[in-house]
């Protein structure tokens, strides 16, 4: 008989009924009385579980002992259109075998109801229970949707390297990787590690983005983009920062700001609707159980028109709105997330494009408008998330280029490579960059960000 997955079952039900399944999987419950008990089994292919009768004629109550919750089984038997409320088909279990035990003493899940909190401290487990189940597969079908979207536009998925030489941001704030011995390191004459003798034979480290080489790929291929993960630093304990993410970097040859924002605003709808479409039984659970206006808020958001304006007129609205924030808000300062979901869901009550930055609080590479103060720099702002895409039309002319990294004290060893698509066929070209988690945070309706990355890795936290 051929193992059928649970959603397969539930997928088309009447395809299945009358048939003989076998069903493997790890046992959510199991309850009932001496003359039939009942296994709630999940796959993990579905956040819904599939219901087995054991009718207890056919079985010994010492080998329905082991079936515990948490533990693993695989069952064969008929197909029924169930009787009870809460399920359309049930299996009558003809025969099981036990996998794996779990000890109820010692499960750690054994109990239903643990708070996140709690799971964060077994976040070995938690991919077995119901929320993180269903966070996990909404997070695939996201990065599925990424794929198919650009492969639809025609752009080209580029590789681009996650140990590198050249710090992107410029926000110094990378993981250094080397071999050299820690408690031994060979030093120059001048009394200075001598990375000569590092694996690279310089210093090198993970990479913040893939922009840059991301550039390379662009004014080679046209449309690129890259979707890996990405390494930071900084000591920031927030809901809204890992120190690795995933990131989705696009980056096309001949596109301008509005441009940009237009491939943002529509790539971010459509990885959106794909989650409601194909994600429908996982995000009605995580509403119900975190987030009653989780689906409206999504739709909302792919039938809004972004509302597009400038840094200026943004801190305009923010002075004025006589709000207090905790953090001063005042032209030239960096805008922290208060102040960005403030516009959004205050103010505009609609995802929010702000654009033109002051030069100061962005990278080197944005392109320098005419005012000398401002940058083509575009940050998408959403509910709930604050920024979500950071993103720039690029500084295609390699004078103004030259003199910003000159300016900023940028080693020009690290950049003449990268200052070569401006030496050579430069052309006027645009990207961003997408938090690949707090896109899933936002569709998940999940409030941390540790609880929407199987693996999260923070300050003083690298478990498993
Ligand atoms: O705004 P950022 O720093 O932009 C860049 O890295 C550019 N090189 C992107 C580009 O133009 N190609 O980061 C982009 C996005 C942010 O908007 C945010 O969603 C996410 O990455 N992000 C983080 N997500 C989780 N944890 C962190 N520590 C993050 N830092 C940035
Ligand atoms: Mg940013």
């Amino acid at each position: 008989m051929q193992h059928v997955k649970i959603a397969r079952i539930f997928a088309d039900p009447q395809k299945h009924i009358g048939k003989n399944v076998e069903v493997k999987g790890w046992v959510r419950t199991r309850r009932g009385n001496k003359q039939v008990q009942f296994v709630a089994l999940n796959d993990g292919s579905s956040i819904n579980n599939l219901q087995i009768v054991f009718d207890m004629s056919k079985f010994t109550d010492d080998e329905m002992k082991q079936i515990t919750t948490g533990a693993s089984i695989r069952v064969t038997g008929s197909l029924v259109e169930s009787m009870g409320k809460g399920q359309v088909c049930e299996v009558q279990a003809a025969e099981f075998e036990v996998y794996g035990t779990a000890d109820p003493l010692t499960y750690p899940l054994q109990k239903k109801g643990h708070t996140l909190e709690f799971l964060r401290e077994k976040a070995h487990l938690r991919p077995r229970t119901n929320t993180f189940g269903a966070v996990l597969r909404v997070r695939s079908a996201l990065a599925f949707a990424i794929h198919k979207f650009f492969n639809e536009k025609g752009f080209f998925y580029l590789h681009t390297p996650l140990i590198t030489a050249s710090d992107c941001e410029g926000a110094g704030a990378m993981f250094q990787v080397t071999t050299l011995p820690l408690n031994n390191l060979p030093k120059t004459e001048d009394g200075q590690v001598d990375y000569s003798q590092d694996f690279f034979g310089k210093p090198t480290a993970l990479t913040v983005s893939g922009q840059l080489e991301g550039e390379l790929g662009a004014t080679a291929l046209g449309e690129i983009y890259t979707f890996g993960p990405t390494f930071r630093a900084e000591n920031s304990n927030t809901p809204r920062h890992l120190s690795e993410f995933w990131m989705i970097e696009p980056e096309m040859a001949f596109y301008d700001i509005n441009d940009n924002m237009a491939l943002a605003e529509e790539f971010i709808k459509y990885c959106i609707s794909y989650a409601l479409d194909h994600c429908k039984d996982d995000i009605a659970f995580l509403a119900k159980m975190y987030d009653e206006d989780l689906e409206n808020r999504l739709r909302f958001v792919v039938n809004s028109d972004f509302v597009r304006l400038t840094y200026t007129e943004g801190v305009k609205i923010l002075e004025e709105s006589g709000h207090k924030f905790e953090f001063p808000v005042y032209w030239g300062a960096d805008l922290q997330s208060e102040h960005e979901r403030f516009l959004v869901e205050e103010h505009f009550k609609k995802p929010v494009i702000l654009t033109d930055y002051p030069k100061e609080i962005k990278a080197f590479y944005m392109k320098q408008n005419e005012d000398g103060k401002t940058v083509r720099a575009m940050d998408v702002l959403f509910p709930k998330i604050g920024e979500i895409i950071g993103g720039s039309e690029r500084e295609a002319d390699f004078d103004k280029l030259n003199k910003r990294i000159e300016e900023l004290n940028i080693p020009m060893k690290d950049m003449w490579w990268y200052l070569d698509t401006r030496r050579f066929g430069s052309v006027p070209h645009s990207g961003f960059g997408l938090g690949f988690e707090r896109l899933v945070l936002f569709v998940t309706g999940m409030t941390n960000i540790r609880d929407v990355i199987p693996f999260p890795r923070t300050p003083k936290n690298a478990e498993f």
